[in-house]
């Protein structure tokens, strides 16, 4: 197993290129199993979790292969309608097939996720989506059966705008008889690039990027090729390094999907400029405390809370973060306590006590933000860290430590 060591307390600069978004590229590889035929997606990251979801493709039968960052899926073979518990527990998003393999085969099974380092996380509303458009759902020995000869459009409302149900509903319902309207749905951009990218292969949905979406089902659908979107939370990630320890400029990343981060680090005392497809920060010399609740898209996202965290331990003064999508999300708490700071959690509310400076030590990682908010923690602090565990980061983050490194971090790769 790998793990970084890292020699923090180091002004950082230069240039760093955004990988395309993980969250993105997950369900467009899913989207591919609904046409006979080849697609092409490109800019895709190379991430371990979209190696997992190359796996799964390929167990489905739809021929996956990767190279460079240009993904070819031809998924005119398919022959094995089932995502196995082995997979499936590596990586939640596997259940992103099950939509689309609903759709075009009229049954499929698929594990059911089970839990993750920070507690439940179900998938109630991708089940009662799906049979509110028809589906027979049945649970057999930790599977879910889904059967349906067609799909039939329905109103469908979510009691929470959860991204992964609204993308497998969304890839359900675009080869449903009829309309499908989908209330409190999700507007995060990861969602709004897999509504453009179905529609251009021939599908009919209106209302993106809204939390209504009307979806007219139609026979079929066509390949086309595909460029993911900037990666949103990695271009996040960076963003804070920037702020806490140097200069540095990102590229290929877009401003809009950051608006509300971009607002908070200016609170906090950043100095930014941004063009369309460009982001640069200066380190603040006085970091101002900025709490933060964090909420679903346009609002902070969930998945920079932890890294908002390793930020706010060295600001002036006290802060807060409540987070309001995963309530239990705080397994980073006792790691960067390791490293001197100063934290109480009540609830799912943060109190974070601003310290002087953090001192290198041994922590381990427990999910992918949770090891990015560590490493932003290692380069802050003064002397070695050593993060265990690196292969959770490795799901999320694209060379993360070569990119650190072009920035003059003095972080290297070890295996145990
Ligand atoms: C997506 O997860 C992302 N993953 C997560 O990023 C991200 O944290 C999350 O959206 C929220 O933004 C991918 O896109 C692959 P949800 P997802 O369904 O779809 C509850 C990362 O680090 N809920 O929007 O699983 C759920 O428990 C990952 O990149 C139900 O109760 O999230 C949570 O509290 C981590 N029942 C809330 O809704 C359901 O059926 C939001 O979940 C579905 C969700």
């Amino acid at each position: 197993m790998d793990k970084f060591i890292i020699n923090g307390g180091k002004k950082i600069s230069g240039e760093v290129n955004i990988s395309g978004a993980k969250n993105a590229v997950l369900p467009l590889m899913t989207a591919a199993l609904l046409v006979d035929g080849k697609t092409t997606i490109n800019s895709v990251p190379d991430l371990r979790d979209t190696r997992t979801m190359m796996r799964l493709l390929n167990i489905i039968g739809a021929e996956a292969s990767l190279k460079a960052n240009s993904m070819c899926i031809n998924a005119s073979k398919i022959n094995n309608l089932e995502a196995p518990y082995d997979l499936v527990k590596t990586m939640r998003a596997s259940f992103y097939v099950l939509g689309p393999l609903l759709a075009r085969f009229g049954e499929v099974r698929v594990s059911l996720p089970g839990g993750c380092a920070w507690g439940p996380r179900p998938v109630d509303f991708h089940l009662k989506g799906l049979e509110k458009l028809g589906a027979e759902i049945s649970l057999e020995s930790g599977y879910i059966m889904a059967k349906a000869k067609r799909l039939y459009g329905n109103k469908i409302c979510f009691d929470f705008p959860s991204v992964g149900a609204t993308g497998n509903i969304l890839m359900a319902s675009v080869l449903a008889r009829g309309e499908t309207c989908i209330e409190n749905a999700a507007k995060e951009p990861e969602i709004v690039q897999l509504c453009h990218v179905l529609n251009n292969m021939g599908a009919n949905i209106g209302g993106i990027g809204s939390s209504k979406i009307i979806v007219n089902g139609v026979d079929n659908l066509n390949p086309i090729d595909i460029d993911v979107i900037p990666d949103r939370i990695e271009a996040g990630t960076y963003l804070i390094a920037g702020a806490v320890m140097g200069d540095i400029t990102l590229n290929n990343c877009n401003p809009k999907h950051l608006k509300d981060v971009l607002d908070k680090l200016k609170l906090a005392g950043a100095n930014i400029s941004s063009n369309e497809n460009s982001i640069s920060i200066n380190k603040i010399d006085s970091i101002s405390a900025v709490d933060v609740t964090t909420e679903v898209y346009p609002g902070f996202p969930t998945d920079l809370q932890a890294q908002w965290m390793a930020f706010m331990s060295i600001a002036n003064g006290r802060s807060s973060i409540v987070d309001t999508v995963y309530h239990d999300r705080f397994t980073h708490i006792p790691e960067l306590i390791r490293l001197g700071a100063d934290i109480r959690l009540n609830g799912n509310k943060a109190e974070i006590n601003g310290v002087e400076k953090l001192i290198g030590a041994q922590v381990m990682s427990t999910d992918i933000r949770a090891s990015a908010a560590l490493i932003l923690g290692a380069i802050i602090a003064e002397g070695k860290t050593e993060i265990s565990r690196v292969y959770h980061i490795d799901r999320g983050y694209d060379s993360i430590e070569k990119k650190f490194q072009s920035l003059g971090v003095d972080i290297v790769r070890v295996n145990e």
